[in-house]
């Protein structure tokens, strides 16, 4: 099923996001929903607080659903290890419109449970690494804004709250 995404703003999207304790049929059905939702929006990244589900889940596809191979699910994930630099442009399905360059790790390791509830490890460069290190920061509360600093990150923040207040966000 195809979940409404939450937008910067919403509470859920800034704090931390909790532990699943057991991989159940119900976390298997939210993880499908995921991945549906994120295929759906075209987006190569998605973690359970952007569809209002404040637990530590995320999924990513690099390839936007092209190749299966590319798809990652990680509960209760964890930076294994990260080095390096790269500096891209980056966006965010819960913030329509808005893109800056970000300081992220070139390459990243992350671990966690799959679908099945196996530990599962998952190694990045790239874009994957950016994809997880950017899914790692929704879980923790934090969206690329808070990567950024000074008038770069005022001015993305004026401009939402300008679009909230006249609800057009
Ligand atoms: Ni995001």
């Amino acid at each position: 099923m195809i979940r409404p995404i939450v937008r910067y703003g919403d509470p859920v999207l800034h704090r931390a996001a909790s532990d699943v304790e057991a991989v159940t049929a119900d976390i298997r059905t939210l993880i499908d929903d995921m991945i549906e939702t994120m295929y759906a929006a075209s987006g190569i990244g998605l973690a359970a607080p952007q569809i209002g589900v404040g637990l530590r889940i995320f999924v990513t596809d690099v390839s936007a659903g092209r190749n299966p191979h590319d798809l990652v699910v990680m509960v209760n994930p964890e930076l294994a290890s990260h080095d390096g630099l790269q500096r891209e442009e980056e966006g965010c399905l819960s913030m329509p419109g808005f893109e800056a360059v970000v300081p992220r790790p070139e390459r990243a390791v992350v671990r966690g449970l799959d679908r099945e509830g196996r530990p599962c490890e998952a190694a990045g460069v790239g874009l994957a690494a950016r994809a997880f290190q950017h899914e790692l920061d929704h879980l923790d509360g934090s969206l690329f804004p808070d990567r950024l600093r000074g008038i770069r990150r005022d001015l993305i923040v004026r401009r939402i709250r300008k679009l909230r207040r006249t609800g057009k966000w």
